[in-house]
């Protein structure tokens, strides 16, 4: 009998500064991005592509030490020793060293917390732009299915701070967070289906960050077609798993997903990644097909982008997406693009948007995508006991800004742009001292015969 396993429990962590995307971001940005009018730019911003504010990691935090807040969060959380965790796989795209797995300073950090030695852990981290940490939960989950595993747990963290250049339309585009997965045998959470994880990958130029650049090089709308196309090609290649293993096709298939969880860049692009989806899906249904046709959807001869664009414009779609795709969107809204723990953070939101409604026994679709270009779908069926993993789970409240009871700060835009411009090697001063956190506490510079650590990162909990 296959043994369960997959997501137990779920940690996440958003650094406290962030931008208003209504405020003086931009009326400064409108000259170069909407021809002066500052209205246009935020109805583009908030409506058309679906963020509000964007998360900033302030200077003494990098991709590492919001991977190990997010890690100590679902430890705390569960309750567990973290000497029962033998894998801690990180992926990431903004990672901190050229060589060394951020896993490994992520590591460190929690053995110096814990007071613990970790000596028996792999710590390796994953790379393919946005997916990676998807990747990494695979290997982890993919170890515990075949007994590998010497310990009852692995950790998987998706850690990333996503960066383009100011005044560009990657510029609101951009967030800061980390999401890290507690994976075990028989998970409160997610137990992720056996045989129903599909891939594609392709060579693409969409998106990529060439050594020593610290913004990313994209090809904005190119980037956005080659998503919608690798989600296809590995939901088709999903959908001929479901029907071998579970004999569930067309319409049956869309029954059996509750909820559909994208990779986020932005929220708008789960609503174009679901209309490439259900309309996949819908055109080979008979019943669904009239109901667009009802509704003047045009279902052969029109170009794609205009079948899509009427087809998101229907109310089968419209109520569609309310129901298995909007919860997953509104922390995305608050926080923008986390790369690689975007999809997880879109799990996190519908988990907590739907709290109340029991999930108990549902499926939950995650379609991850990476540029570059890779795509992955897989599910998971929710735990008869999956409430209990979610008491601690409080982001929507800590996104809030402090003044409303939250835990965020405002960001000026010249604080936002001298943040902006710092490189991983230049951090400078932090604008809030560090408490309660970890944090990066200085980078070495000795270079002799006894002892050479020039740029290595030293990391410390900073008590409070
Ligand atoms: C995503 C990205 C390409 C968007 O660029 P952009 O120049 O803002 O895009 P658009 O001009 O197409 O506008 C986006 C949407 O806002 C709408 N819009 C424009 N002005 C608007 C306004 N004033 N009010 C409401 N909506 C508006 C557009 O119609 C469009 O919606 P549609 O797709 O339904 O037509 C850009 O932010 C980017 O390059 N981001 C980084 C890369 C990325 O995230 N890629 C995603 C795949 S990984």
């Amino acid at each position: 009998m296959d043994r369960a396993i997959g997501i137990d429990s779920i940690g996440v962590y958003v650094p406290r500064l962030y931008v208003d995307l209504t405020g003086p971001w931009a009326t400064a940005r409108a000259a170069a991005l909407s021809g002066g009018d500052v209205e246009k730019l935020v109805g583009k911003v908030t409506d058309g592509v679906g963020v509000r504010r964007m998360a900033v990691a302030d200077a003494h935090q990098d991709c590492a030490t919001l991977a190990a807040m997010a890690a100590k969060r679902v430890i705390d959380a569960s309750g567990i020793d973290p000497r029962d965790i033998d894998y801690l796989a990180v992926g990431t795209e903004t990672t901190v060293d050229q060589s060394k797995s951020i896993a490994a300073y992520v590591l460190g950090m929690l053995e110096r917390h814990y007071g613990v030695s970790l000596p028996e852990v792999g710590a390796p981290q994953f790379q393919f732009a946005c997916i990676g940490a998807t990747y990494a939960l695979e290997a982890a989950v993919s170890r515990m299915r075949a007994g590998d595993n010497t310990k009852p747990y692995s950790l998987v963290i998706a850690s990333d701070i996503s960066k383009y250049p100011l005044a560009t339309a990657g510029e609101y585009t951009q967030g800061a967070g980390a999401v890290a997965l507690l994976v075990s045998e028989r998970p409160r959470l997610l137990a992720l289906e056996r045989g129903l994880c599909s891939t594609v990958t392709r060579d693409e130029r969409d998106f990529f960050r060439p050594n020593g650049q610290t913004s990313a090089v994209v090809d904005g709308k190119y980037s956005i077609d080659v998503y919608l196309d690798c989600m296809e090609a590995a939901f088709a290649a999903y959908a001929k798993r479901v029907e071998a293993k579970l004999g569930l096709g067309g319409a049956d298939l869309y029954d059996a997903i509750d909820y559909f969880c994208f990779h986020v860049p932005f929220p708008r692009m789960a609503e174009y990644a679901s209309a490439r989806v259900f309309g996949q899906l819908w055109l080979g249904d008979p019943q669904a097909r009239a109901r667009l046709a009802a509704e003047e959807v045009p279902l052969s001869g029109a170009p794609r982008k205009d079948f899509e664009r009427a087809l998101t414009r229907s109310r089968l779609f419209r109520e569609a997406f309310a129901a298995k795709v909007a919860p997953s969107l509104t922390i995305a809204r608050e926080v923008g693009n986390v790369y690689s723990g975007s999809l997880y953070l879109a799990l996190a939101s519908l988990l907590e948007e739907t709290r109340g409604q029991s999930l108990a026994g549902r499926r939950i679709l995650l379609g991850s995508y990476g540029s570059g270009a890779s795509a992955k779908v897989l599910s998971g069926i929710v735990g008869e006991k999956y409430t209990a993993a979610l008491e601690h789970l409080r982001v929507h409240d800590e996104l809030r800004p402090e003044a409303e009871g939250g835990v965020r700060v405002p960001l000026s835009l010249s604080d936002y742009e001298r943040l902006h411009a710092l490189s991983d090697r230049e951090r400078g001063a932090p604008l809030l001292p560090p408490r309660g956190e970890f944090a990066l506490e200085r980078l070495g510079t000795s270079s002799s015969a006894e002892r050479t650590d020039v740029g290595y990162r030293y990391y410390g909990w900073i008590g409070g």
